[in-house]
């Protein structure tokens, strides 16, 4: 039984009116120069937003955006967030450049009226990343209710995630966006309906051992794509040409196969893949008709058959979780596969839980993002909290003492 929210006081919790509010948001969202190229992040983020403004609080909003080195590093500010808000909400939006406690206090104590105050990138100043105290208490002098709602930085034990809430104690709780997260990620931790199947793509098996080890006792099979699915097949000697491999991993994938074995569990892994010469070239795209891959090519997708097996699989599922594409569903020769498995995800009649980052952008382009039961907003964030570790967002919310236990 995970932890979840136990303790953990949310936003209804609190008496708003007149309140100033600092709501830390996880506004990262994908630009291509000032475009904001997914506003997803922006409109998970309206419950607690509209919440706070319905109930009369002085609001400031705050969110990292990017991995700025400095305040020098312009193109990670928060402007053309902060403009987008002033749409969505038909309120201005404030941008504080110099997030000082004294620019926001001359707002906040002056005529604030209907604005909203949104701080700059708060990586702008290092001493978010160095979770810094001091910095934290700039902030709680004008602050008096914390509310992070930033699930997707929640595993980041930066200052406005852990040191600020740490002052804030008892006044400080999490928004309707965590609230979701956690209960949807608890689903599948916590007595999932059966049969469930684990999804896993991307890249690295390197990058999911932790979450396969926390799986392996829970699910009842796993689907394995994407380039990890080529770890696993060579650990099993099937040739898989010039396709990324983690030698390093072959022994924990071959030990892994024989552990989903013994426990009568299924791991499904590509048949067939669709493969090229390198990794771009679409010109050289050719499918293979079974596991084996050849000596010049890399595989880039999963192939047909494979596409039936792991759709049959899922079709009987009652709990899916996807993490990772199947292939390399950027490139549209390489994305049929990543699509295909979105779709039979997306047609299970079961809960159907999606991890953020690649996977959500994968289900997002496949078109089949409105059928999820729920897409996660954070990629590292929702990978840590199913593996079991505690996300210093969530920990400094636990009351300290006994007494402070919440009925
Ligand atoms: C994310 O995009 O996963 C979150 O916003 C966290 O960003 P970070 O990985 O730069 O801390």
């Amino acid at each position: 039984m995970s932890a979840g929210l136990k303790g953990i006081k949310t936003i209804r919790d609190f008496e708003l009116a007149g309140k100033t509010v600092f709501l830390r948001l996880d506004l990262n969202v994908p630009l291509e120069g000032t475009r904001i190229t997914d506003e997803t992040r922006i409109t998970a983020s309206l419950p607690t937003i509209n919440y706070c403004l319905e109930k009369g609080a002085k609001l400031i909003i705050a969110s990292h955006l990017g991995r700025p080195k400095s305040a020098a590093d312009k193109k990670y500010s928060m402007e053309p967030v902060a403009r987008r808000l002033t749409e969505l909400l038909n309120r201005e939006v404030v941008l504080m450049e110099e997030p000082s406690s004294d620019g926001v206090k001359h707002i906040l104590y002056g005529n604030m009226k209907d604005q909203i105050i949104c701080l700059e990138n708060l990586r702008f100043d290092a001493g978010e990343t160095e979770n810094s105290t001091e910095l934290a208490l700039q902030w709680a002098s004008y602050t008096d209710i914390y509310i992070n709602d930033a699930f997707g930085a929640s595993h980041r034990a930066h200052a406005s995630i852990q040191a600020f809430p740490e002052i804030m104690q008892r006044k400080a709780g999490i928004g309707f966006l965590i609230e979701k997260e956690i209960k949807m990620l608890d689903s599948l931790l916590d007595n999932p309906k059966k049969p469930y199947i684990a999804v896993l793509g991307g890249s690295k098996i390197s990058d999911k051992i932790d979450v396969i080890e926390k799986l392996i006792d829970v699910v009842d099979g796993f689907v394995i794509g994407g380039a990890m699915a080529y770890t696993f097949l060579k650990a099993q000697n099937v040739p898989v040409g010039k396709s990324l491999v983690e030698t390093d991993k072959l022994k924990y994938a071959k030990e892994m196969i024989q552990r989903v074995e013994a426990r009568q569990k299924t791991m499904l892994l590509p048949v067939d893949h669709i493969v090229s010469t390198e990794f771009n070239n679409v010109q050289n795209k050719k499918m293979t008709t079974s596991a084996s891959i050849a000596e010049n090519d890399m595989g880039l997708d999963i192939g047909p058959q494979t596409i039936k097996n792991f759709s049959a699989a899922l079709a009987k599922a009652a709990t899916i979780f996807w993490n990772g594409p199947m292939g390399v569903f950027e490139t549209p020769a390489f994305s049929e596969g990543t699509f295909a498995i979105a779709k039979a995800i997306a047609e299970s009649s079961g809960t159907k839980i999606v991890g953020g980052g690649d996977s959500a952008a994968a289900a997002e382009a496949s078109g089949y993002a409105a059928k999820m039961t729920h897409i996660s907003t954070g990629g590292g964030a929702s990978l840590e909290y199913l593996q079991g570790e505690k996300l210093p967002g969530l920990e400094v919310l636990r009351p300290r003492k006994q007494s402070e236990i919440m009925p």
